[in-house]
Parts: C-alpha cells; sequence; structure tokens
C-alpha cells in the first residue's frame, strides 16, 4: 500500500517537473523571438534596453527596433514647408531642411535668393507665413532662455560700436548675456585680436571687424552658430584664417549653419550644402557628392608637359593609354571631369552667382 503511495507521489512530481521544464522553455523561446524578430510582433511600442519596437510606418502592422530617442542623433535645426512673402513678392516657397549636429552646413544661393531671410525664420527673429521650425528639437518659438543662449547669431546688417574699443564691444555684448568679463581674453586670442583690445572698432580692417563680430559669439560657447555671410568681401588670407575658426568650432562639437554666394569657399568649408534658388532648394548633398551626381561628361582630362590637353573616356580602355603617357614621363596633370559646384548651380538654374561679389579662394 505505502508503496504503491510512494510511487503515485513520484509519478506526480516528476510530471510536475516536466510541466514546469515544459513551461520555462517556451518562456525562453518567447523571450528570444520578440528580442530578435520583433518585426512578427505587430506595431506596439514596447521598450527593449535602449532600443524600442516602433512601427514601421502609420499604415504598418509591422514594427522595428531603433534606438530610444534619448540615443539618436537628433537633429538640430529641422525646418519643414517654410513659405515666406514680402507683399505680394514670395521670397522662400516651402523650405525644407534637416541639419545634424556638428556639421557645417552651407545655405548657397545668390543675392536676393533669401538666405537671410530664411536665417532670420530659423532663429526665430522673423515670422514664416506658413511651415515649422524646430532648433535643438523644440519649436522655435518655444525656445527658453537658458536655449537661445546657445545660439550665437552673427548677421551680416548686426552692427559693432564704432567708438568703442574692440573690448569694450565684447563687454557690452557679455553684460547682455550674463557672461563673465573673464572670458573676453579667450575669445580675443581665439580671434587673433589680442593685440587689438583697446582698439577703437571704426579703425578696425574689414577683416578684423568680421573677427570681432565672431570674438562676440564665441563668447557665449555657442552650441549652433548662425553665420550670416561671414567672409563676404574679405581677401582670401582673411578668409582661410575665419574657415580655420570655423572649423576649430565645428570640430568642438558646434553645429555651424553659414550662407555664402561664393562656391569655391562652400566645396571646402562646408560638410554638407543647400542650394537655394529664387526661394527654393533646388539641390542638397555633401558638394563633392553633389559635383559627382552631375559628372556628365565621365572624362579624364590630361595636360601633357609639352603643352596640349587630351581627354579619355573614364573607362577600362582608356587605362592602357594612360599608363603610357605615364611610363613615358610626359603627363603634367590629371583630372577627372567633375563639374565645379558653381558649374552644377548654373545647370540647375540657367544662372550664374554674382561674381563681382566673389572672391577667389587661394
Ligand atoms: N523686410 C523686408 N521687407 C521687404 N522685402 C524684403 C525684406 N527682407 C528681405 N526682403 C526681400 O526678400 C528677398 C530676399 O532677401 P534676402 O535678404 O533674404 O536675400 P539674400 O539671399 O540674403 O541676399 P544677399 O546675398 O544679398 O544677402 C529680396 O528680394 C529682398 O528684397
Ligand atoms: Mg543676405
Amino acid at each position: 500500500m505505502n508503496e504503491s503511495i510512494i510511487s503515485s507521489v513520484l509519478k506526480i512530481k516528476l510530471c510536475c517537473e516536466s510541466v514546469f521544464v515544459s513551461i520555462r522553455n517556451i518562456c525562453i523561446i518567447v523571450h528570444i523571438i520578440v528580442c530578435h524578430f520583433p518585426v512578427v510582433f505587430g506595431n506596439s511600442c514596447r521598450a527593449y534596453g535602449n532600443l524600442r519596437l516602433e512601427p514601421l510606418n502609420e499604415l504598418s502592422d509591422f514594427a522595428i527596433l531603433v534606438p530610444a530617442k534619448s540615443e539618436r542623433r537628433q537633429d538640430m535645426i529641422t525646418a519643414k514647408g517654410i513659405c515666406k512673402s514680402f507683399r505680394d513678392k514670395q521670397v522662400l516657397s516651402g523650405i525644407d531642411l534637416d541639419i545634424k549636429p556638428g556639421m557645417i552646413f552651407g545655405l548657397l544661393g545668390p543675392s536676393g535668393a533669401g538666405k537671410t531671410t530664411l536665417i532670420k525664420i530659423i532663429t526665430g527673429q522673423l515670422g514664416s507665413d506658413s511651415g515649422e521650425v524646430s532648433v535643438f528639437g523644440k519649436n522655435v518659438k518655444e525656445l527658453s532662455g537658458e536655449d537661445r543662449k546657445q545660439i550665437g547669431i552673427m548677421m551680416d546688417d548686426h552692427g559693432v560700436y564704432d567708438r568703442l574699443s574692440v573690448a569694450d564691444n565684447l563687454k557690452i555684448f557679455c553684460d547682455i548675456y550674463g557672461i563673465s568679463y573673464s572670458e573676453i581674453g579667450k575669445a580675443l586670442s581665439e580671434t587673433g585680436l589680442a593685440d587689438s583690445a583697446k582698439k577703437p572698432a571704426m579703425k578696425l580692417s574689414k577683416g578684423m571687424h568680421a573677427r570681432l563680430k565672431l570674438a562676440r559669439v564665441f563668447l557665449i560657447e555657442p552650441k549652433i552658430l548662425f553665420l550670416d555671410e561671414p567672409t563676404s568681401g574679405l581677401d582670401p588670407m582673411t578668409m582661410k584664417y575665419i574657415h580655420k575658426l570655423i572649423t576649430a568650432r565645428r570640430d568642438a562639437g558646434c553645429t555651424v549653419f553659414l550662407t555664402t554666394h561664393n562656391m569655391e569657399e562652400a566645396t571646402v568649408l562646408c560638410d554638407e550644402v543647400a542650394l537655394l534658388n529664387e526661394g527654393k532648394i533646388v539641390e542638397r548633398g555633401q558638394p563633392s557628392e553633389i559635383c559627382r551626381r552631375y559628372n556628365h561628361q565621365k572624362k579624364i582630362n590630361i595636360h601633357l608637359k609639352a603643352g596640349g590637353d587630351i581627354s579619355f573616356a573614364h573607362d577600362a580602355e582608356s587605362a592602357g593609354e594612360i599608363k603610357k603617357l605615364m611610363e613615358q614621363g610626359i603627363l603634367e596633370t590629371i583630372h577627372s571631369s567633375e563639374p565645379t559646384l558653381e558649374t552644377v548651380f548654373i545647370e540647375l538654374t540657367g544662372r550664374k552667382l554674382e561674381a563681382e561679389e566673389e572672391i577667389r579662394y587661394a
């Protein structure tokens, strides 16, 4: 009798154990499927560590794993459908932009294209007729004072107090932004103006004047810098100096939004550009990538030491011919035929940028 009871208990125990192991195995399998194949589980938004399950799109039943919001490289500046008219003149017609952190973004366009108007709208100095702008992921109209303190704006028409010295100009700016005067020395040396601190602004050269305007915005250690034509009218040496200051800021993590109508400058300075013409963005991308996209000729152009140019098709057959020229030592230069940004702009718009305002990049 006792034996039969013990045997029954053992059987029940074994049975329970096998049910428990089965349930545990099912749980493990479900866990693995949920973590590694989330797409099969519809569009509920769930978090998995630093990842979130989000719908593929509004209409889809499928979902994908994406980094949680805090993990994403959020755009610093976004603009959607910006339109602006002055009286009956349409200046901006549906501008869309998204600018990632830590890049130099160049808005290129001829005089009157709407560059300054767009900067004013993005920085909240001017309202748009329609569309939305976000800076730091917030609607520009809802930026706090603290947010605004992280935005440096250097406009073409923001004046410097001519009768005041360089240092006093910076002191006024410190007073406005609540910055300690002790920061002035750093901004002066960064912009190479330390020896001119006592000079009245009216006695500065054009290049020094531009550097003073940069020193002013550098004082606030901005996370975003808006520079409206920062090198306009400067000689090539000063232009290069200003470029170095701007790239140093970018390398330190600052996002730079600048305007220019100098395509050569944009090619060497900007990580990404947008070409603006008559209020519309007609092309956008990395300068070199845009130029490659419009390389219709696809040629290799060679200049010979003895003078004379030869053009080869950009293909395997030409390789042997080019090799021979090289072996004979008669080849002086060799270039592929991508157009410049300027040429791309002309192709897209049929118009040239204002030549008299451009200074060649040396
Ligand atoms: N406050 C305003 N009232 C009326 N028209 C304006 C105003 N501001 C700009 N505009 C007009 O809008 C157009 C675009 O001007 P904007 O200054 O934005 O051009 P831009 O691309 O910055 O030119 P530039 O390279 O010469 O600085 C121009 O036709 C200009 O006359
Ligand atoms: Mg302008």
